[in-house]
């Protein structure tokens, strides 16, 4: 029997504060049965949870598309909430049922609706990072049905009411670039209140608006003034709406954060009077909020909240030479400690945090650079429960200072750590054999939770903290397979658009804080750089392939063509790019002693990445149905893939002799045939020649394993990914390593660290291995031209080069797909998983083999082509055995079947 599982909308079947371009539904079918396809399919829109009150039927549409589905014909209300629900015809004719409803409501949808005012509580005289309150107090006197917040901030807030914190979202309104666009919130107030007084209270810090940003200790980057923005909308049993919103009304106090910012950390007093908890009369009569005039163009919440999403008990308390006691988590993790104890009046206690230990086993805090990671808690003679709310740190070490009446274990017992990042839901999984790059990939996931926290950041704990474009294209397709990350770079692809200047320039950073600062020293025109600007092409295509959302790519669609458009016209000849600042293969190791910047010609790279970016922008184009630019940019992809052969290549050999300079070209298809298999064959030879180790950067390292792979040197690629001597990924998990390096040496072989300068242990950039992992050890991948994971490719490694065992999964917006394989003694065992409306094919190894069809079934087809065998494979489980000597056995006759 066909059903539906699963309906969403914008990936979620409970949605609060929807904008209307969001609106986009999808759903998951599954089929005891296999080749299920969808034909046909019915949604429904009602207001009411049992659907009685139908608002929008589509009818019957003769469709196979079940992934992003917009309701063009479908006018939204503002402030409502909707359910939905979907029914299908499949191939066989077969009628589903009702799928299970799921709800969006919208959020206030136009500017008109806003008629609050922007207030704030800041005095003339307010300290850097101060925090302040502010409240209001209203009246219920009669049956409630619902009651909403619609709030936003300049600077990040946490809403208190009634007592109870909203606390589960952290650093509302979120990170985007504010002169465009500013987050807003919706809250569902109505299970907090209560007839009678009701008070909504507002911390209120400085965040990203107000506080210190990069190393350049800039402060105050978008105003100098905190300030807030709330609607509260009631409704009434009687059908009254009344709106509360900010004004001078609302009054003003201090609380017991003190001070609070994301380096810095935070600063909390118990023995200042909390407004959350007890709105003294002092408090009530206030100084009143002052109104401020501005103009901020709204837009509801696009991405999951940062969140909470895990706890962590200290594993042990170390004591350091000087005897300062140290919490170790166990894990390099970033988030923040809540302390839950009992301290006397006036007893402080100092927390200071760090990721690593040095050699003498003291906290090395000299990589946090300018940022201090220090919370500072003063008790009141009672018990306090408390963990920052405006500040994060990146931290596996704590030093605690203040305590020394606990016990270690008591210390231990008082103490949790708080992991948070942008609430993302898990989409994929990888397991092995090998408990080494099992490791490994819990270091990836780790660096990529420490670095989503509500804008893909380079590191979480130095005085930096951005949104290095360079770092964010490099692991988005590990990250979108760990991931659901389509909500997370929407919004931050909304802020590239607004930052990409007119010229077409795209910044280093998004949201760009530097652009004034950098620009000054370098020049505008150069305040880019290839394989970082290029994000503003790749992070939407791999979006396209993993979500298949049109609307997305279309919107970013001018700002992709604007990029390929300034390259192509800067510096003399339109098909190289050879001017300007490059980063190029950032950090690699053929760098010049004490550099930065990699041995592989940084003109080599641009033009590398310029053929990417273009050839990506034709491949949109015809996604989007914009036939001439696909032609027009897919003629210039040649060109320019022609000139990079002319200049850099001579008699078909690569003139540089790096292996980021063998990479590229194999990565981005900038060969033609006969040349691809002796420049693989090099790069296999100069990682030989190297011992097995790689050299690479950053542009480089991410393809590094994946063009071995796929040009015959798979086991090279396996021994690279399996190397343990420095350099190598096993090198930092042998040291002990939580999550990923910047740096391949920040811990040097002999135990000494990389300078202080820049060395993060939780930079997720060179975690973008994890693609290979999924891609070509557990074989999970998808082909060139698929869509929202249309088209599967399965791959197992079955080459016995370094694993004998391996499995992966991710859910996909069509459901579940999976593979799971062994090498047993003389066989291999494969198991897949296709969901339906998808097709796939599965590569094995050619031989002799023999394949049994049970149950008479057409779903798949066998072809034979160049040693290697592909079969095509509908929707359903599949379970196949192949027989084999190769597989460790003696001298079975070989053999392909299916269970
Ligand atoms: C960041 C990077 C970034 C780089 C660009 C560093 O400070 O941490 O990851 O891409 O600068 O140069």
């Amino acid at each position: 029997m066909t059903e539906i599982t699963r309906i969403t909308c914008f990936d979620t079947n409970a949605l609060l504060g929807v904008a209307r371009e969001n609106i986009l539904l999808s759903w998951e079918i599954s089929a005891q049965r296999r080749d299920v396809t969808q034909h046909q399919y019915q949604l429904q829109l009602a207001i009411r949870a049992d659907f009685s009150s139908i608002c929008y039927d589509s009818g019957w549409i003769g469709s196979a598309q079940s992934v992003n589905v917009a309701l063009p014909a479908f006018i939204p209300s503002s402030c409502q909430r909707y359910w939905y629900r979907v029914r299908i015809i499949d191939d066989r004719q077969e009628q589903t049922d009702w799928s299970p409803s799921g709800w969006f409501e919208t959020a206030l949808l136009t500017s008109r609706e806003w008629k609050a005012n922007w207030v704030t509580p800041e005095s003339e005289d307010e300290p850097a990072e101060s925090v302040s309150y502010l409240h209001r107090m209203f009246d219920i006197e009669k049956p409630l049905v619902s009651a909403r917040v619609y709030a936003t901030a300049l600077g990040i807030y946490q809403l208190t009411v009634n007592k109870h914190a909203l606390e589960t979202d952290l650093f509302s309104p979120g990170w985007t670039s504010y002169d465009d666009h500013l987050q807003f919130q919706v809250w569902d107030l109505t299970p907090h209140l209560k007839q009678g007084e009701n008070a909504l209270i507002v911390a209120l810090a400085e965040g990203w608006f107000k506080g210190e940003l990069s190393w350049l200790k800039k402060r105050e980057l978008y105003g100098n003034k905190k300030a807030f923005l709330g609607q509260i909308h009631l409704r009434f049993a009687d059908g009254e709406e009344r709106v509360v919103f900010t004004d001078s009304q609302w009054r003003c106090s201090t609380g017991p954060v003190v001070k609070s910012g994301f380096y810095s950390g935070e600063v909390f007093d118990a023995r200042r009077p909390d407004p959350a908890q007890h709105l003294c009369d002092e408090m009530k009569n206030g100084p009143p909020a002052k109104e401020l005039k501005m103009q901020y163009r709204l837009v509801p919440q696009i991405s999951e909240p940062v969140r909470i999403t895990e706890s962590l008990k200290p594993v042990s308390v170390l004591h350091d030479p000087d005897g300062v006691r140290i919490l170790d988590l166990g894990q390099n993790m970033v988030g923040r400690l809540r302390v839950q104890t009992c301290l006397d009046d006036g007893q402080m206690l100092t927390l200071r945090h760090g990721e690593v230990l040095d050699q003498a086993g003291k906290l090395y805090t000299d990589n946090l650079r300018n940022a201090l990671q220090t919370v500072q808690i003063t008790g009141n003679g009672q018990n306090i429960d408390y963990a920052p709310v405006f500040s994060f740190q990146g931290f596996r070490y704590v030093s605690v200072e203040g305590l020394d009446a606990l016990t270690d274990e008591q210390l231990i017992s008082c103490i949790t750590g708080e992991v948070l990042h942008t609430d993302m839901m898990r989409s994929g999984d990888f397991n092995c054999d090998n408990p080494l790059i099992n490791q490994l990939y819990q270091n990836i996931l780790w660096g990529q939770r420490g670095n989503f926290v509500d804008v893909p950041t380079d590191c979480p704990q130095r005085d930096e903290r951005l949104g290095w474009t360079g770092d964010a294209h490099i692991f988005i397709r590990t990250g979108a397979t760990n991931y659901n990350v389509r909500r997370f770079f929407r919004k931050w692809l909304m802020s590239v658009s607004a930052d990409q200047k007119a010229n077409g320039t795209i910044p280093m950073v998004v949201p760009d804080i530097l652009r004034e600062y950098i620009s000054k020293i370098w020049g505008d025109e150069t305040y880019t750089s290839s394989g970082w600007g290029d994000a503003a092409v790749i992070c939407p295509w791999t979006l396209w392939q993993m979500y298949g959302d049109r609307q997305l790519l279309a919107e970013q669609y001018p700002g992709m063509k604007a990029w390929v458009q300034y390259i192509h016209q800067t510096g003399a000849d339109p098909w190289l790019w050879n001017s300007g600042f490059q980063f190029g293969d950032w950090l690699a190791l053929d760098a010049e002693p004490d550099s930065y910047f990699g041995a592989t010609p940084v003109f080599l790279v641009a033009t590398a990445f310029y053929a990417w970016s273009v050839s990506l922008l034709s491949r949109a184009a015809e996604a989007l149905g914009f036939a001439e630019d696909a032609a027009l940019y897919g003629g210039w992809a040649e060109k320019v893939s022609e000139r990079f052969r002319q200049v850099f290549m001579l008699n078909g050999d690569m003139m540089a002799d790096t292996q980021t300079a063998h990479i590229l070209p194999l990565a981005f298809g900038l060969l033609p045939e006969e040349q691809r298999q002796s420049v693989a064959d090099r790069l296999h030879q100069l990682v030989r020649e190297n011992d097995y180790h790689l050299t690479t950067g950053f542009l480089g390292t991410p393809w590094l394993c994946t063009v071995l792979s796929a040009h015959g040197h798979h086991e090279t690629a396996v021994k690279l990914a399996c190397q343990r001597t420095f350099p190598s990924w096993l090198f930092s998990v042998d040291q002990g390593a939580t999550t990923i390096w910047e740096h391949w040496d920040g811990i040097k072989p002999d135990g000494s660290f990389w300078s202080a300068n820049m060395n993060s242990y939780n930079h997720y950039a060179y975690g973008a291995i994890g693609e290979w992992l999924f891609r070509y050890i557990a074989g999970l991948d998808y082909s060139e031209t698929s869509v929202a994971w249309d088209d599967i490719v399965f791959r197992p490694d079955l080459s016995g080069a370094g694993f004998r065992q391996a499995s992966a999964h991710y859910n996909s917006v069509r459901g579940r797909v999976a593979i799971d394989w062994r090498l047993n003694n003389g066989s291999a065992e494969i198991k897949v998983q296709v969901p339906a409306n998808a097709k796939a094919i599965i590569i094995l190894p050619e031989g002799e083999n023999v394949i049994f069809e049970k149950n008479n079934h057409n779903s798949w087809k066998d072809i034979h082509d160049n040693h290697v065998r592909y079969i095509r494979l509908g929707s359903g489980n599949y379970h196949f055995m192949i027989e084999d000597e190769l597989f460790g056995s003696n001298n079975s006759a070989d053999l392909i079947s299916e269970f």
